[in-house]
């Protein structure tokens, strides 16, 4: 172990003891400080791979919910994940719901949140990002005022707002912490809202690819229906998923907390959902697959569930900013080791298991 990760290992704990809130804010802090891991791009001919057009080092990204506010960009582009993607960004700053709304769920290695979309809202948040590190993949994930009088609209204005400081826009539909922001998700408010947002996308001078966040709490005939919708409106890849509402299996004293759950009881389902949508779409859509991964193990049977590439986060409450160069690296070893020549072979590869 280095010094580095013996440090790591004692500032974890520490981060631990103290209200998790609070914690996080310390490792945004530490990543502006320039104290956190940061092994800067990790790539290998085998990690090297494209997802809807952007060509990423590795498979391996940020999930949305960790750098809302956009303001750890810099230490993040170095921390050796292939593509971060910050936000949720609303049109107006919105001060979320009340705390506590943040849980940790320890002997579950989960979490529960019920932040609400907290955000400093699009003007601060785009200014932040014109000014991005270069060198890295970033993306936004957009969402919707609580109080807004359309909805539907603020996904676009925001993407036409920070639109040009982007590599990729995420609409987020999914999210279980704004009321009825999932009734979003059936068929036709669905399609409006996207093609609207297809519509922006298209106005803009470099036309960014725009992915689609979905729940993993749907049922095989609402799938069906946001898979037929993503291709129609010709939403360029889904992202599944976002947090659950199911509290199946879980231990810890806040298991009864309202709001999201994620973290390592999400792997299966999500998993699950990404295997099904792999084959409703038939690779004509690239997936990203999030929830649950702590391991390079499961970043790999994400890839061969049907990803063409991994979000992960709350893992990092347990492992720390290291786990993403940890990951990255075995991951590439894992590929070897069953004889791939890169990411893109392995995709879908074991989709059957999950199915
Ligand atoms: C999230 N997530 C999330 N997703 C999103 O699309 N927009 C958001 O603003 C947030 N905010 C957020 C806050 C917190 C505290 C957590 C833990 C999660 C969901 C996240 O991006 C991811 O989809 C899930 O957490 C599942 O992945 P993990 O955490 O199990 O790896």
């Amino acid at each position: 172990m280095t010094n580095g990760n013996i440090l790591e290992k004692l500032g974890m704990k520490a981060l631990r003891s103290i209200d998790p809130e609070t914690s996080h804010g310390l490792a945004i802090r530490a990543l502006q400080m320039g104290v956190a891991n940061a092994p800067g791009q990790i790539s290998s001919a085998r990690l090297r791979t494209e997802v809807a057009g952007i060509s990423l080092p590795n498979p391996v990204g940020l999930a949305a919910g960790f750098d809302k506010n956009a303001t750890a960009l810099s230490g993040l582009a170095k921390s050796g994940f292939g593509f971060v993607e910050v936000g949720a960004a609303t049109p107006r700053p919105q001060p979320g719901n009340p705390k506590p709304r943040l849980f940790r769920l320890s002997e579950d290695k989960a979490a529960i949140n019920r932040f609400g979309f907290n955000n400093d809202g699009m003007e601060a948040i785009g200014a932040r990002l014109a000014n991005r590190p270069k060198d890295a993949v970033i993306g936004l994930n957009l969402g919707a005022n609580k109080d807004s009088e359309n909805r539907a609209e603020d996904f676009a204005r925001v993407l036409a707002h920070c639109g040009a400081h982007l590599d990729f826009a995420t609409v987020n539909v999914s999210s279980p912490n704004t009321e009825k922001l999932r009734d979003l998700q059936g068929k036709a408010a669905l399609s409006a809202l996207l093609s609207g947002v297809m519509d922006t996308r298209d106005a803009l001078d470099r036309k960014i690819p725009v992915f689609l966040k979905i729940a993993p709490d749907l049922s095989d005939v609402e799938l069906g229906e946001i898979a037929e919708v993503a291709q129609e409106t010709g939403v360029d890849a889904i992202i599944a998923t976002n947090t659950t509402l199911s509290r199946d299996g879980l231990s810890s004293p806040h298991k009864a907390e309202a709001g999201g759950l994620s973290g390592a009881p999400l792997f299966e389902k999500s998993t699950q959902v990404l295997a099904r949508l792999s084959e409703l779409t038939e690779g004509a859509l690239p997936l990203i697959g999030v929830g649950g991964i702590g391991s390079a193990d499961q970043a790999y049977a994400k890839i061969c569930a049907g990803a063409s590439a991994v979000q992960l986060y709350t893992a990092l409450v347990y492992g720390g900013f290291s786990l993403a160069e940890t990951i990255v690296r075995e991951l590439d070893a894992l590929l070897q080791r069953d004889g791939f020549a890169n990411v893109a072979d392995a995709v879908g590869s074991k989709r059957k298991d999950w199915l």
